[in-house]
């Protein structure tokens, strides 16, 4: 059995956690910066860097206190290495080599989507390979077929932003302030889902992609028309964003019918709403579902450690002059989506 310390730091959530490969979490902290960032209604990168290099160090002897263990204890420093805010992602993994190299253990420089794709495995042990995972973030939204740690495949990705991004946003739109995801569902509860009309970006579209900027800015005109209460834009605006993903689902296993199970991952994972449509059409297709548990969803680095663990079962470790990489997608030879912009 080994013991993996994880760090995560490529947003705004300074995060520490130590991890056993028999899936127990021995410790775990989070940081979050939301006071910090909220006065500019979203993350500031540059302040964001400051505070994951102000609040690691402690953070990390303390989930080792919490743990009553030591650096020597550990198997391996695993740090997520990109994709996220360059600066962030520095402090993390510089951390992370620092502490290898003290301790003359090998080095794990995670893909932070990677943590959020084999998220579900550490809290389900029965969850095999393959699955087809439906992850959705502040910075991502994509359907990938997932054959083993490592072996993603990518059916799809947001020709525009991503559904966290669509949430934040509407959050922004209807004042509701930052982080803006929870909040959209937290009002939504008391709106009518069927109260506005809004687009179904790509809807029945013959690729499973995503579009989210056109929904988006309906939900800005539906807003500046004055004719609608902010909870049922909310409550319209999510089920409008649930069809979507559904529709979208539905062809992706049309293209890989058969995968046992369909596993939510990433910040949206949280939402009920989402988690319960998930949860049905997965019935209604005959296949197992998997979600972590919500604590899990939104940036974590229990995540990160158990991606490390995973990875150093296999053997795998990275070397030291490993270099951060603000941009890092799980399936490099992926197809780009047609009319995708820069995100995807
Ligand atoms: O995975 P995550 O913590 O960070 C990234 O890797 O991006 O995801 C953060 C995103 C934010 O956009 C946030 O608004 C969204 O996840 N989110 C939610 C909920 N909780 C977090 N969106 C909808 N409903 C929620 N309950
Ligand atoms: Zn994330």
């Amino acid at each position: 059995m080994s013991l993996v310390l994880g760090i995560e730091s490529s947003c705004d959530e300074t995060a520490v956690a130590l991890v056993e490969s028999d899936r127990t979490i021995r410790a775990q902290r989070i940081a979050s910066q939301d006071d910090q960032h909220a006065p500019y209604g979203g993350v500031v990168p540059e302040i964001a860097a400051r505070a994951h290099a102000e609040r690691l160090a402690p953070m990390i002897e303390a989930v080792l206190d919490d743990a009553g263990a030591s650096l020597a204890d550990c198997d391996a420093i695993a740090a997520t290495a990109g994709p996220g805010l360059i600066g962030g992602v520095m402090v993390g993994l510089v951390s992370a080599k620092a502490l290898a190299m003290a301790s003359d253990r090998p080095l794990l420089a995670i893909n932070h989507l990677e943590g959020h794709a084999l998220s579900p495995r550490l809290t389900d042990a029965s969850l095999g390979f393959p699955y087809l995972l439906l992850l959705v973030s502040g910075g991502h939204c994509q359907i990938l077929l997932v054959e083993g740690v490592g072996e993603y495949r990518r059916l799809a990705t947001t020709i525009d932003d991503a559904l966290g991004e669509a949430y934040d946003k509407t959050a922004k739109i209807l004042g509701l302030g930052f982080p803006g995801g929870p909040a959209v569902e937290r009002i939504a509860r008391q709106g009518d889902p069927s109260a506005v009309p809004l687009p179904r970006p790509l809807l029945k579209s013959p690729e499973p992609h995503f579009s989210f900027a056109g929904l988006k800015s309906a939900v800005l005109r539906a807003h500046d028309s004055g004719q609608y209460d902010a909870a049922d834009i909310a409550a319209s605006f999510q089920q409008a964003a649930v069809d979507c993903l559904l529709d979208r689902l539905a062809r992706a296993v049309q293209q890989c019918p058969d995968t046992p199970s369909l596993v939510l991952a990433g910040g949206v994972a949280a939402n009920l709403v989402v988690r319960s449509a998930l949860e049905t059409f997965a019935a209604n297709h005959g296949m197992a579902f998997c979600a972590p548990p919500l604590a899990l969803c939104t940036d974590n680095a229990a995540m990160i450690a158990w991606a490390g663990c995973e990875r150093l079962e296999l053997g795998q470790n990275d070397p030291l002059d490993f270099v951060a990489r603000p941009r890092w997608p799980l399936d490099p030879d992926a197809e780009p989506a047609r009319g995708a912009g820069v995100k995807a």
